[in-house]
């Protein structure tokens, strides 16, 4: 029978209360989601009231503070701490972005976080990315050359050439956009989503590849490119200001070209 209901067990139960130490004057609520599949326990949501006077002021600053000094059983990825790795991306305050580069004190009130959306979660704030790394591995993020042999020296480029693989070629893979567009949400084993179409993108207009015929012959599939109905979430999310959208939408206009 068809089961319109969440299963019992994803119910989400209301958690601990962590106090803030007596005498603190500046405290926020951070009310963060916590599941640990060994418990067998339903996932709930733990709160620490954070001394914002005795914090740094990116919410990954109070995350590293509840893990170092309140609750160390509280697990997340992070490891650059300014933006790069795309590690430390969840979904604060109702946005997905990255906990590194948002500032406490851009949120009013209680500060919720969860992980990315619509995806397995392995523990806490930390979901499970393998298939969507597997659809970015098969998209072959890079250089195919056909033409022997090697040059013995730099690929060269013009300036205009390599501006158009510049700003793609930012992207830190954090997985924001993917996990804020629906169409990702419901088809995610056959849509690619934004972040791989993005990196499939950013080698189709690289001057120096050579397999740009198959790159697209890939994409061309009514699930992997065409589930894409231009919602634009991806483009809103992307932490790093890149139009993931926009690149889908050049890469079903060069299918198109190519039909004529
Ligand atoms: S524009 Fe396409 S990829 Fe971006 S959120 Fe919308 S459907 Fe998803
Ligand atoms: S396009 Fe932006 S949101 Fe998407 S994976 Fe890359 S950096 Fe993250
Ligand atoms: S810790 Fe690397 S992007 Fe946040």
């Amino acid at each position: 029978m068809t089961q319109f209901r969440l299963p019992a067990n994803s119910r989400i139960t209301p958690g601990k209360t962590f106090k803030a130490p007596a005498g603190a004057k500046d405290i926020r609520n951070f009310k963060i989601y916590r599941f640990d599949p060994d418990s067998g326990a339903n996932p709930r949501v733990d709160t620490y009231e954070i001394d914002m006077d005795a914090c740094g002021p990116m919410v990954l600053d109070a995350l590293i503070k509840i893990k170092n000094e309140i609750d160390s059983t509280l697990t997340f990825r992070r490891s650059c701490r300014e933006g790069i790795c795309g590690s430390c991306a969840m979904n604060i305050d109702g946005m997905n972005t990255l906990a590194c580069t948002k500032a406490t004190e851009d949120i009013k009130g209680t500060v919720n976080i969860y992980p990315l959306p619509h995806m397995p979660v392995i523990k806490d704030l930390v979901p499970d990315l393998t298939d969507f790394y597997a659809q970015y591995a098969a998209v072959k993020p890079w250089l195919q050359t056909r033409s022997p042999p090697p040059p013995d020296r730099e690929r060269l480029q013009s300036k205009e050439d390599q501006e158009l693989i510049d700003r793609p070629s930012a992207c830190i893979l954090c997985a924001c956009c993917s996990t804020a567009c629906p169409s990702y949400w419901w088809n995610p084993d056959r849509y690619l989503g934004p972040a791989v179409l993005l990196a499939a993108y950013r080698w189709i207009v690289d001057s120096r590849d050579e397999a740009t015929g198959e790159r697209l012959d890939y994409l061309e599939d009514p699930f992997r490119l065409y589930r894409c109905h231009t919602i634009m979430n991806c483009t809103q999310y992307c932490p790093k200001g890149l139009n993931p959208a926009k690149a889908i939408a050049e890469i079903k206009k060069k299918i198109a070209e190519r039909q004529h």
